[in-house]
């Protein structure tokens, strides 16, 4: 079985200290309103730590997580007590789930990496009406907090304003660009809330809360 390398390992198990606590995701999770016996999704899993929240939590009646890298699928198999998550691997932006299946969607901090705008319409497609989701996103000052006037960090001050400048094109325009450097293609970007609003009414999700203090959170509900 292949293991995720050092680094994406150490990354999910910090983070799934910081962020498995129970009162933090009691409280992450209390404005989507779930159900007991619900139908979960949770895009981006990483180590699974909400998937099995959940599953102690709500007794759901299906309980999905799912994950680009596969390293991080077999990291959350590995780890997750619970009875019930079932891990995949799959992208966020083509979610091989058939519509309307989930009574409530989860993306922590997965659509800043990814094609917002695909991952929203599939959001909206594996949805059920009044179903409601919540994406954690990212602020333009998460990007803002890499500029640097060191040289010898020259190049996360390139990268932040190449971040700045798609994500505020993104904000006006409605359109995200991802350039390419070499053959890497940037998909990382900033959010607002203003955009967000727009992109989601435009698949049929209503946003009914926005949080900006620690994290950048919006929740919205199926039409
Ligand atoms: C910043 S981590 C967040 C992990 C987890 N949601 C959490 O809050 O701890 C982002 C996760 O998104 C996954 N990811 C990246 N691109 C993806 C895509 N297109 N579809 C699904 N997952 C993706 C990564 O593999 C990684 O596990």
């Amino acid at each position: 079985m292949s293991g995720p390398d050092s680094k994406d390992r150490a990354y999910h198990l910090a983070e799934r200290q910081k962020s498995g606590r129970g009162d933090y995701l009691e409280a992450l999770l209390a404005p989507l309103a779930i159900e007991q016996r619900a139908a979960i999704l949770d895009l981006g899993c990483g180590s699974g730590y909400v998937n099995e929240y959940v599953a102690a939590r709500f007794a759901p009646v299906r309980n999905l997580g799912l994950d680009y890298a596969l390293a991080t699928v077999e990291l959350a198999r590995e780890l997750t007590k619970a009875q019930g998550p079932v891990f995949f691997c799959a992208s966020a932006e083509q979610i091989p789930l058939p519509d309307a299946c989930a009574g409530h969607v989860i993306g922590r901090v997965v659509l800043p990496y990814i094609s917002v705008t695909r991952a929203v319409r599939e959001i909206a497609r594996v949805l059920k009406p009044g179903g409601t989701v919540l994406l954690s996103l990212h602020p333009w000052t998460h990007y803002a907090a890499w500029l640097s006037l060191k040289p010898w960090r020259w190049r996360k001050t390139a990268a932040a304003l190449l971040l700045l400048a798609s994500g505020a094109w993104f904000a006006v325009t409605g359109r995200e660009v991802h350039p390419a450097i070499g053959s890497h293609r940037v998909t990382q970007s900033f959010q607002t809330a203003s955009r967000m609003r727009k992109l989601l009414l435009a698949s049929g999700l209503e946003v009914y809360r926005v949080i900006k203090k620690r994290e950048f959170l919006i929740y919205a509900r199926r039409l």
